[in-house]
């Protein structure tokens, strides 16, 4: 950011109206990248990603000073307790490495396609591996538990990570996480949103499918609506506990230049328990046939004000 530069930033729960002439450009835009040139990109992707932290090193992304404003859940917590926390797609460590060095509570889980981008982690002076658990993996296809221990994790995080994924990968990616969250556990996620400035600048030729287009280089971004994000979720069988839209516009002083970034950012909630196979509506059913029956009255207070907890923060308003 230039000196004369000023940042503003707003939370918004509808689409950002694009003018006349970018709707224009974006209508006009419907040449699909070939099928074949689409199968070798979902093919070459970590090899793609392993070559853009060849190239980048570490020097790409910012170290991500603002999470602890944006989810207040990192800072929030019994502290009498170990806070584990699982970085899904951690890339050089931007998102953790700040927080492990701030918080001595904190534990985490890190994993990322990249080989490269492990080594990285791994090389890094605040590397602790009494508290940094790092690894290689593709969040779609491989059995995450088998490095995170099923039901373990109290918060994980998607920094825009779903983004670099093919639409069709990205449920079986969040459900592959869900399985390490424990009940009551929360996803966070921050990612690239509907008509970002980015979307807005993409040529002809570089457009995947709706929302979907590919980098010079190879890596791929999908930009999020707040409804695809919540249906997707909900699909992995995440509730929604709030999702918004950030706008950001970095606007020049002298030059007058506003490039609109937007962002998509949600805290969705693991309301579910696999091993058990209960929802909360179901187990809140058993429960109630117990009651007619005349059994299990400690049990019942016990889970309706879980319940009742459950219901009160979802209908919470927006923390930014
Ligand atoms: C835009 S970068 C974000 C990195 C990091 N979260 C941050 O905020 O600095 C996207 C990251 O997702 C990783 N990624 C892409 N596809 C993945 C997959 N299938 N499994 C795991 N990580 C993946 C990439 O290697 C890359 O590091």
């Amino acid at each position: 950011m230039a000196d004369d530069d000023v940042q503003f930033q707003r939370t918004e729960y509808m689409t950002r109206q694009l003018t006349e002439e970018e709707s224009q450009k974006l209508l006009q835009d419907t040449l699909l990248v070939s099928d074949f040139k689409q199968r070798k990109l979902e093919l070459e992707a970590q090899k793609n990603w392993d070559l853009f932290y060849k190239r980048n090193t570490t020097k790409f992304f910012k170290d991500r000073h603002w999470t602890k404003r944006e989810f207040f859940e990192l800072t929030e917590y019994n502290p009498m307790t170990k806070h584990v926390i699982f970085e899904v797609g951690c890339g050089v460590g931007n998102f953790m490495f700040p927080l492990l060095e701030e918080d001595i509570n904190l534990i985490f889980f890190a994993c990322d396609f990249s080989p490269r981008a492990v080594d990285f982690i791994k090389s890094h002076p605040s590397f602790d591996p009494t508290r940094c658990t790092v690894f290689q993996c593709d969040i779609t296809r491989d059995i995450i538990t088998e490095n995170v221990p099923e039901e373990s994790v109290d918060l994980a995080t998607l920094i825009f990570v779903l983004s670099a994924l093919h639409p069709d990968n990205m449920v079986a990616a969040v459900e592959n996480v869900v399985k390490t969250l424990k009940p009551g556990g929360a996803l966070l996620i921050r990612d690239y949103g509907l008509y970002d400035h980015a979307m807005l600048r993409f040529a002809k030729g570089h457009k995947l499918g709706e929302c979907f287009y590919v980098r010079q280089d190879g890596t791929r971004a999908y930009y999020f609506s707040l409804e695809k994000l919540r249906m997707l979720m909900e699909a992995a069988g995440l509730k929604a506990e709030r999702v918004t839209y950030i706008q950001r516009a970095t606007i020049n002083k002298k030059e007058g230049i506003n490039a609109p970034r937007i962002f998509v950012q949600g805290k969705f909630v693991k309301t579910t328990s696999p091993s058990t196979g209960h929802t909360r509506e179901r187990e809140d059913a058993r429960v109630s046939n117990k009651l007619n029956n005349g059994e299990g009255k400690s049990e019942l207070t016990l889970v309706s004000d879980e319940l009742l907890e459950s219901k009160d923060s979802a209908d919470g308003s927006d923390e930014s």
